[in-house]
């Protein structure tokens, strides 16, 4: 097993950044490790951040043990900083599935859990989520090391979040009952509410601990049993998440977690049939893949949270400083990788010229480096294949003819940072408006009026997500009530409560997740009927 300190990969990393060369622009402060152009933010990034933490497990968790893959074999997990191995993790596949699924059915079938007393449940959900909260800096610091996102943001904003979310499906543990319904004769109807069985899910590496969250959360404050597959770019939260699990009194079986590659463990959990229901989160296409594996198996029912394309709209009587800030946020948010980036920026004419300039500045003034250090804004991309794509993307926007604002090209040659990168004159019909970039890469738009737009955003596969920035009551309903999709921000943007529903229109995906929707995905409707003797009574 594993067992490297990060503090001494920290302080190794801190050469490796200063090796970041150059292309930035005129104010690109060359030799440094961090790319900046506002000397404003200079002091606030030079701080590192050294958390420690260890990388203690790497094997499968299974029925509470954590064990070798059948096959023996194991896969690198890497730091997005440098490239470099930080881990191997053992190699889950189709055995290693059918081992978790059988410790799965077998806990959903005879064991604790489903038979617990709710409230017993949402007390370890409870216990959990105070563990969490004690290895905060930990979990944020294996989540930055292994994902590349700012430790800062994983630290203060994502793992507080990911606690509360666990409190509140711990509060919904014993608040899940059915009904009792007036039949049409003499009998008397209870509707139960029942745990589904054993869920599979599997999710992908952009937040590894936020989808552990909304996936285990939900299914376990149900009553069910899970078979967890993790992104093979970010394998090592969840095995840590998933043993402080153990550590509150989960009993074993219950929570398993497989690391692994989609085409062989994803595929064999996603057709398994002994897997009761399916949740994914992840590409447009693999979700396809999932839902066509589910219902060639055993027609299990498959929750789908998948790409986006969403419109930020600015509209002409908006504060131009915010809406440049804040559709900034809504695009570069952890390197632009989220499903709900809002990634056509469409702003009225009025406004078009003075947004593009500050929205330039903006991007310019991105702070970008290793992402322990305080005050960095941006890290690198998960992946040389994320990193590969973006860059495919700069470039199919220069090649169609949009306009080059800034950034445009990678910084360093070590690891996978991308320059903040904004064009302007985007037209509808290019690829940088029409597909999942996935990355640092803000494209803008110019409309005329709200018909145009309403028209325009809707005009695409995708239904995640929206923006909207007015400071008028009309336009923000007309405008939420046009846009066909599963989440509008008003003069906002990612606001992810745990009682907020998420979850995409059209081929964004199917159902919700968080909030009171998201039992629905974990309990199974069951109608009991009973005669009544005496009809008077009816
Ligand atoms: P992906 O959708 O292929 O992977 C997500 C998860 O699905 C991972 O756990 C992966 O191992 C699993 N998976 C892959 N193939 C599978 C299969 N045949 N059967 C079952 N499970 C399978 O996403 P990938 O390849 O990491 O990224 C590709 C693009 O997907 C990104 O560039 C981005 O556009 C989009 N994406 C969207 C996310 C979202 O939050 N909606 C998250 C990650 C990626
Ligand atoms: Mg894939």
């Amino acid at each position: 097993m594993a067992a490297r300190r990060i503090s001494s990969l920290l302080s190794r990393s801190l050469s490796v950044s200063s090796a970041f060369s150059l292309s930035l622009g005129k104010n690109f402060n060359r030799g440094k490790s961090i790319h900046r152009f506002s000397t404003a933010a200079a002091a606030a990034v030079e701080e590192l951040i050294t958390p420690t933490v260890q990388i203690n497990y790497t094997q499968l968790l299974i029925n509470g043990q954590f064990v070798d893959a059948a096959s023996g074999k194991t896969f690198p997990t890497f730091d997005p900083r440098t490239g470099e191995v930080i881990a191997n993790v053992a190699e889950g596949d189709a055995e290693d599935i059918n081992r978790a699924v059988s410790a799965a059915r077998k806990a959903f079938d005879e064991g604790p859990w489903p038979r617990m007393s709710p409230y017993e449940r949402s007390r370890i959900l409870l216990r959990f989520a105070d563990l969490a909260e004690k290895h905060n800096d930990e979990l944020a610091a294996l989540e930055t090391w292994n994902n590349g996102k700012p430790y800062e943001q994983a630290a203060k904003a994502e793992l507080p979040l990911f606690v509360r979310l666990f409190r509140y499906y711990a509060g919904w543990a014993d608040k899940i009952h059915g009904l009792t319904v007036q039949a049409d004769g003499p009998h008397h109807v209870q509707i139960l509410h029942e745990p589904i069985g054993v869920a599979g899910q599997i999710i992908p590496w952009n937040f590894p601990l936020m989808m552990f969250a909304w996936k285990v959360g939900p299914a376990l404050a149900c009553g069910n049993t899970i078979v967890l597959k993790t992104a093979e770019q970010t394998p090592l939260t969840a095995l840590f998440a998933a043993k402080l699990f153990h550590e509150a009194g989960l009993p074993p079986g219950i929570l398993n977690i497989v690391s692994g590659y989609g085409p062989t463990a994803g595929a064999a959990l996603a057709s398994h049939m002994d897997v009761d229901k399916i949740a994914f989160t992840g590409s447009t296409d693999t979700g396809k893949i999932v839902q066509e594996l589910a219902s060639k198996s055993n027609l299990k029912p498959v929750t789908l949270e998948l790409g986006g394309k969403s419109p930020f709209i600015v509209c002409e009587d908006a504060d131009i400083d915010q809406a440049v800030e804040l559709a900034h946020f809504a695009l570069f948010f952890n390197q632009g990788q989220c499903c709900c980036a809002g990634s056509r920026t469409f702003v009225h004419e009025s406004v078009y010229d003075e947004f593009i300039e500050k929205a330039k500045a903006r991007a310019l003034s991105r702070t970008v480096g290793d992402p322990f250090k305080k005050g960095i804004e941006q890290g690198p991309q998960i992946d040389p294949e994320q990193f590969a794509k973006v860059l495919r993307y700069i470039r199919s926007g220069i090649e169609s003819n949009a306009t080059l604002e800034c950034g445009g090209g990678r910084i360093g040659s070590k690891g996978y940072f991308v320059q903040p990168t904004v064009f302007s004159n985007v037209q509808d019909d290019m690829l940088i408006a029409k597909d999942e970039i996935f990355g640092p890469v803000q494209s803008i738009l110019k409309y005329k009026d709200l018909d145009e737009v309403i028209r325009r955003a809707n005009s695409t596969r995708y239904g995640l997500a929206a923006g909207v920035f007015t400071k008028n009551i009309n336009t923000a309903n007309t405008l939420t009530r046009a846009l066909r999709v599963g989440t509008v921000w008003v003069n906002c943007f990612d606001v992810f409560d745990a009682a907020i529903p998420f979850g995409g229109y059209k081929m964004s995906g199917v159902g919700r997740e968080k909030g009171i929707y998201s039992l629905n995905n974990y309990l199974q409707v069951k109608a009991v009927i009973t005669p009544l003797k005496n009809p008077a009574w009816l």
